[in-house]
């Protein structure tokens, strides 16, 4: 077990990506504090933890707000003594829209979650990490900050952000033994894909043209990010940081 007695605090752990990585860490034998906005999903994803013989509580909190990342990192340190994992993974996708067409309102709600989240993250996770002298930050970023599709201007910024954030947190993380990696992903089968796709529900036309531009000819599982969470958190990984790991089957080249 890669997360043996280790604390983890995943969000956007309710659904796809964050869902999948919470049940592989527990898997892997962390104790999960799954947080998401929503509190049903919340309650699925603890569920099918502890169903699978791990061990998980649940917060519903919006990354957004500065109290809610304050009071997640206080309940899993009250839990279980300490925080060795925060996957800073909640984040909101944007219709394909021309610049001039997109609302001041949407930039603000995109960088909210997808950039001021992962900060207010860091702001509340980090001294707790580094007062350990373990620790690690991950992020969820995306193929959008390297290698952006037209119409994803705001989306795409928002996720080039957190890899400066990446870089400049693993920096100062890095004197205290903490870790701070940025996870891209590809297209990934999750509920926000037909979004990015500017459709309702994913249609075989959206997919033929999304696989088209990946190299390896498929779109991400949620477990092909989970499996890099889990071995970005690990002790396998105890030179990797300031990175962003692209899992994209080659989109980025
Ligand atoms: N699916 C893709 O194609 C893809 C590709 C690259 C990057 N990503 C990124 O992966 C991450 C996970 O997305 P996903 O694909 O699993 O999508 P998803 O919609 O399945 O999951 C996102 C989760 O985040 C939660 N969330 C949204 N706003 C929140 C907030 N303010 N506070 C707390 N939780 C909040 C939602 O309730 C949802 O459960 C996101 O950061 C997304 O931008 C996704």
């Amino acid at each position: 077990m890669r997360l043996k007695d280790r604390v983890a605090i995943v969000t956007g752990a309710g659904s796809g990506i964050g869902a999948a990585s919470a049940l592989a860490m527990a898997r892997e034998g962390a104790r999960v504090l799954v947080v998401d906005i929503n509190d049903a999903a919340v309650k699925k994803t603890v569920e099918q933890i502890e169903k699978a013989g791990g061990q998980a509580a649940g917060a519903r909190a919006d990354v957004t707000r500065a109290a809610d990342n304050q009071s997640i990192v206080e309940q899993a340190v009250a839990r279980w003594g300490r925080l060795d994992v925060f996957f800073a993974n909640a984040g909101v996708p944007q219709w394909k829209t021309d610049i001039e067409d997109v609302e001041e309102k949407t930039f603000d709600q995109i960088f909210a979650v997808n950039v001021k989240g992962v900060w207010l993250g860091a702001k509340y996770a980090l001294p707790v990490m580094k007062k350990q002298r373990r620790g690690v930050y991950l992020i969820t970023s995306s193929t959008s900050a390297i290698r952006p599709r037209p119409g994803g201007q705001t989306y795409a910024a928002s996720k080039g952000a957190v890899v400066t954030l990446t870089k400049a947190l693993a920096l100062e993380a890095a004197p205290h033994g903490v870790r701070v990696v940025a996870i891209a992903p590809v297209a990934t089968h999750t509920p926000m894909l037909p979004t990015f796709m500017n459709k309702v529900e994913v249609d075989e036309e959206g997919l033929r043209q999304y696989i088209a531009t990946v190299p390896l000819g498929r779109l991400n599982e949620p477990q092909d990010l989970a499996n890099t969470a889990v071995f970005l958190a690990s002790d396998d990984a105890a030179m990797i940081t300031g990175s962003c790991v692209e899992v994209d089957g080659g989109r980025c080249i």
